[in-house]
């Protein structure tokens, strides 16, 4: 690593760490000559590393400052959302245009601003390789047999010994191992729920939650998202008290797609709330890891005395989607959710659960999460900057503080079913807003980008292409 490369990454420690704040002086070229003992040359390389990361941008006559990642007036700072007065309740409407989208944001000859997957070139696959191998040996001819229902032993543990960081303690016992995190909300709403029931779910919300929903025959009530604070614990205490409520879906730590977490005494009473109405709160947690900064946000399950929280998770986001491995912990559901398991799909893959057991156990893990947060802030910072050089006037963007997804408001009037057919057609995906409203009629000018993949010349070309056919529909 050269000086200019340490020194750059010394500040972007100190960015990340919120050391330095956003719209902070960063110290200057002086100030890092005498700090860092170097050439005036070196230091303006440094900071114009930086300057490339988008971490800091250059004000004229008055040296470089930290980014913010998006300036206050292009800002999201609220989602329309649904009316808090008078609660709907809606059956989904997953139609065909909904599946056309998720076909093509799965589509791999289209620039990928679509599915919400981190690049493969950012997950640990030789590890990951390394640990299957060893799994194979270890586990012989037994690798080829079913594991329990509730799944291996050694993995349930790796994962329980984990919980601490999320504010809470389970054991093994505690834990059911799924395939992936769709396996493990899907049994959670079918140990639930039964058709016709009302499931109230924060909105928006993952498409696929609602195509399962839709699958189940269940109404929801729609409760708003907020892109800061995330679920609207007031809309919610009122639907609660309006409605019969089955069971209660949401993201509370970096929604997708709008990238909110619940503030910690919204997730207690969250907690209160589910327990004294004696409702399930189906948490989703899979972008929890994902935190840009400071320390990991708590789940929900940690304010929970009473066992409603059926807290789900998995290792796509973080791991490998395609290792199709996930875990609930169902609190006082366990043993009905374990029985639904079993009846589901007897039991997750042998091989891969002891693979990733194995790889959970040293701290490659830790390792591997610290640096791909760190990717993903500057990736994040990255897309924000170029989506707001590129897109029309009016264009607003939330700021996540975590995950990799970004929730973009295109100015009003433009309706991002068109933006996503000439994306389409210009071989670029991307998810329109409307495919994460349950009745498909709200966020028609939002669109959600994806900022799982480096920030390269081919993302950048459809960035900008995006940003042109906004403003050609725009101005229709
Ligand atoms: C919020 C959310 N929940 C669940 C899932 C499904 O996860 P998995 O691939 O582990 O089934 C996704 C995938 O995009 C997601 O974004």
């Amino acid at each position: 690593m050269y000086k200019y490369e340490e020194i750059a990454e010394s500040l972007a420690k100190q960015i990340r760490s919120g050391n330095l704040k956003s719209g902070e002086r960063c110290p200057s070229t002086r100030q890092i000559c005498r700090q860092f003992k170097v050439s005036l040359a070196t230091s303006v390389q440094a900071l114009s590393i930086l300057e490339r990361q988008g971490l800091v941008e250059a004000r004229p006559q008055s040296g470089y400052y930290v980014r913010s990642a998006v300036p206050p007036s292009a800002l999201l700072k609220k989602t329309d959302s649904a009316p808090t007065a008078k609660i709907a309740t809606t059956h989904v409407i997953a139609g065909p245009m909904v599946e056309e989208c998720i076909a093509a944001a799965r589509n791999p000859l289209l620039a990928p601003l679509g599915a919400a997957t981190p690049s493969a070139t950012l997950m640990p696959v030789k590890a990951l390789m390394r640990a299957f191998a060893l799994s194979a040996r270890e586990l012989g001819p037994d690798a080829m047999l079913y594991e329990l229902p509730a799944g291996s032993e050694d993995l349930r543990r790796q994962i329980a010994r984990r919980t601490p960081l999320s504010g809470f303690e389970v054991s093994a016992d505690d834990v059911i191992i799924t395939n992936g995190g769709m396996e493990a909300i899907s049994i959670a709403l079918r140990t639930t729920t039964k058709p016709g029931d009302i499931v109230a779910i924060e909105s928006p919300i993952y498409f696929g939650i609602l195509e399962l929903i839709a699958d189940l025959d269940l109404k929801v009530a729609p409760i708003s998202s907020h892109p800061s604070t995330g679920l609207d614990i007031d809309c919610l205490t009122s639907v609660v008290k309006q409605k019969k409520v089955a069971a209660i879906i949401g993201i509370p730590n970096f929604n997708n797609p709008v990238g909110g977490t619940m503030p910690d005494g919204a997730k207690k009473l969250l907690a209160e709330l589910v327990s004294a109405a004696d409702i399930p709160f189906i948490e989703d947690d899979l972008y929890g890891d994902l935190y840009h900064h400071g320390t990991r946000p708590v789940a929900v399950k940690s304010f929970d005395r009473t066992g409603n929280v059926i807290y789900c998770s998995s290792f796509s986001k973080t791991l490998s989607p395609g290792i199709r491995l996930g875990w609930s912990i169902p609190g006082k559901y366990h043993d009905a959710y374990q029985k639904r398991k079993s009846i589901n799909t007897l039991s997750s893959p042998t091989w891969s659960q002891s693979a990733v057991a194995n790889y959970l156990k040293g701290n490659a893990y830790d390792r591997h999460l610290e640096q791909f947060r760190r990717i993903l802030v500057e990736q994040v910072h990255q897309y924000i900057h170029a989506i707001l050089q590129c897109f029309p006037e009016g264009t607003k963007v939330a700021s996540p503080q975590g995950g990799f997804v970004l929730w973009v408001q295109l100015p009003v009037g433009v309706d991002s079913q068109k933006i996503w057919a000439e994306a389409r057609a210009n071989k670029i995906s991307i998810i329109p807003g409307y495919a994460f409203s349950a009745a498909g009629d709200q966020f028609r000018n939002f669109i959600r980008i994806s900022c799982g993949h480096p920030f390269n010349r081919i993302m950048e070309k459809a960035i900008k292409k995006l940003g042109l056919l906004t403003g050609k529909v725009a101005r229709e």
